[in-house]
């Protein structure tokens, strides 16, 4: 049996969930021409779209909230946030910011110039986006493990060093603008950076003179699992963990919508270059607003500096994840697959394993995310083909390495029992598989179409 974590807090607002019928949910899901981007949230019963920006702030945020100071210039909330900065991550310099992608907006034109490119572990698909529009190309170098799902590894989300060299030494160092260590890497299933991983990664970027940052979304999970599965950490406080994980990074860019658990902001951290701070100041003005509120009311700031500290107590890391590892010890009680180890923050479910008779082309990881919802009203997505557009250039349909379903979730949103509806309605699901029917498209837009395509299940 798994043991789940037992929640470091009690409950003192709710918020009334809709219980519907498959009935209901049929009608719902054909209606938003099965794709649950197109459902209303409120015939939703357990929503795993994300864990961006959909946590339970705290009584002391929400109190924070309402001390918040709304002036236009100086506020009480941004030399909090400031002094917040210095104090977690040794950074001398902070910028707020509406969201992570808008610290990859104004961070990442100090880094990258046309033609050059992009290296990291793996990027996540705004900071890809940006890279691009700046006319830089993005290369993922994360660790080939990365790609193995079944086997116990305790830092799948590494940058492949020897690899890096290589690919420095082939392109030239001054062909590559910055390296960027997404913590943890995100799109490789949430999994965990190592320390060591870190010290290594700037060891050679500085011998090549490539300056290094980090992607910070969920730098919290990611020093808990430092500090569960790395040699030397196990007595260290979390804060000594970020501080020495920032210190391999020159700056940072930070969706504070995740560890830092507020439903809206972003950051911007920079060590000790004011050169560099003064460019992140010149282009929040014209992008954000003020420096000192950079797209963010006064009280966001106020929940933000509170957040970033609570993200960092260990006995709600240890429940935090511990939701996640309970998940993932369910499923692999009931012989349903996913991705092993879980990450930080999602279970990607393994679609082709458990569809096997659907291909690619016929979407087995939207299936799945269908299936979920009819089966009890879950809400996860496609992280596989149907994620992919079209290659531009044939407009063939283009083959993902991997068909998940990631069940990604809210930070102190679902309790044990929330858990235990998922692991059973995918038990079910399981048992009639074979069942299950491919989709297809019958509608698209020409780039991200995941979000709006249209479909219907193949009869
Ligand atoms: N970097 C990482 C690693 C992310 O996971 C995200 C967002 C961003 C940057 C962009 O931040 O949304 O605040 O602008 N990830 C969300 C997700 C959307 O669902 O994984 P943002």
């Amino acid at each position: 049996m798994v043991k789940y974590v037992a929640e470091p807090f009690k409950i003192k607002m709710v918020e009334p969930l809709k219980m519907t019928t498959r009935e209901e949910r049929e009608e719902k899901l054909k209606a938003a021409n099965y794709n649950v981007f197109g459902l209303d949230s409120d015939d939703v019963y357990i929503d795993c779209l994300t864990d961006s920006g959909t946590g339970a702030m705290s009584d002391t945020q929400w109190a924070g909230m309402m001390a918040g100071d709304e002036s236009y210039a100086g506020a009480r909330g941004y030399r909090k946030l400031m002094k917040a900065v210095k104090d977690i991550f040794g950074y001398e310099f902070g910028q707020p910011v509406h969201q992570g992608r808008a610290a990859e907006q104004v961070l990442l034109p100090s880094y990258l110039k046309k033609g050059q490119k992009c290296v990291s572990n793996m990027h996540f698909d705004t900071t890809r986006g940006h890279v691009g529009l700046l006319g830089a190309k993005a290369i993922d170098i994360v660790v080939p493990e990365a790609k193995d799902t079944s086997t116990y590894l305790p830092f799948k989300g590494n940058m492949d060093t020897k690899r890096l060299e290589a690919y420095i030494n082939e392109v030239g160092a001054d062909q590559i603008g910055v390296i960027i260590m997404t913590i943890t890497n995100n799109s490789a299933g949430g999994q965990p950076v190592s320390m060591e991983n870190l010290r290594t990664t700037k060891a050679i970027a500085d011998k090549h003179g490539i300056p290094m940052i980090i992607d910070a979304a969920r730098y919290a999970e990611n020093a808990h699992f430092i500090r569960e599965r790395e040699e030397g950490y196990q007595d260290k406080e979390i804060i000594d963990i970020v501080r020495e994980m920032f210190s391999y990074a020159e700056a940072f860019t930070m969706s504070a919508k995740k560890d830092a658990i507020v439903n809206m902001g972003g950051l911007i951290g920079v060590k000790d270059s004011e050169e560099l701070y003064i460019k992140v100041k010149g282009l929040t003005i014209p992008y954000e607003g003020f420096v000192t509120y950079g797209g963010l009311a006064g009280r966001d700031l106020e929940a933000l500096s509170i957040g970033l500290y609570e993200g960092l107590d260990k006995d709600y890391l240890k429940y935090r994840v511990g939701q996640i590892e309970y998940l993932g010890g369910r499923l692999k009680e009931l012989g349903v697959p996913f991705q092993y180890p879980v990450g930080g923050h999602a279970v990607f479910l393994d679609a082709k394993a458990l569809l096997p008779h659907i291909p690619y082309y016929q979407f087995p990881g939207q299936a799945l995310a269908c299936e979920l919802y009819l089966e009890a009203g879950i809400r996860a997505c496609d992280i596989g083909s149907y994620l992919l557009d079209l290659d531009p250039e044939t407009g063939e349909q283009l083959e993902s390495e991997m068909e998940f379903t990631r069940l990604a979730i809210p930070r102190r949103v679902y309790t044990q029992a929330h858990f235990d509806v998922i692991a059973e309605a995918l038990k079910n699901i399981k048992e009639r598989a074979s069942e299950i029917k491919g989709y297809e498209i019958t509608w698209q837009a020409p780039v991200l179409r995941h979000f709006t395509a249209k479909l219907k299940p193949i009869e």
